[in-house]
């Protein structure tokens, strides 16, 4: 079984709880998105489950932008945007999963969200975080 995230990482903890135990989730959905998508030929189910993926993350940023709001967040028209960039390249490249016979394990949708949250947590999301932890209440 192919763990394309592999295990979850204590650097990737930005110390925030709410933040990182919503990262951690999203994490887990990455890797079973990844192990379904490479075993399963239920195409419904592969829908669904990027259905599920993208719900969680909108979930999630709407919940980063809500702290964001309340701690007047001065970065916080430019995280918003990353967050949209995500949903609509989320929408394109399941898309092209879904219209075309190029990509039967769905190595491209993985290799994208992997890229993504690696690189949006280790740089904005921390940004974000350390922001919160030198100013205000997360709560
Ligand atoms: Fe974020």
């Amino acid at each position: 079984m192919v763990e394309y995230l592999g295990e979850w990482l204590a650097e990737y903890e930005l110390g925030v709880e709410d933040i990182d135990l919503q990262h951690h989730f999203f994490f887990n959905l990455i890797n079973r998105l990844a192990r379904e998508l490479a075993t399963t030929k239920d195409i419904q189910y592969k829908i669904d489950l990027v259905n599920e993926l993208t719900v969680y993350a909108k979930f999630h940023f709407m919940s980063e932008e809500n702290m964001m709001r309340k701690n007047k967040y001065p970065q916080f028209m430019h995280h918003k945007f990353q967050h949209m960039e995500l949903i609509d390249s989320i929408s394109r490249v399941s898309n092209q999963f879904f219209l075309t016979e190029d990509d039967p394990k769905g190595d491209n949708i993985i290799n994208f969200l992997r890229e993504w949250f690696l690189n949006h947590t280790e740089k904005v999301d921390r940004e974000f975080a350390d922001y919160l932890k030198k100013n205000l209440s997360v709560g």
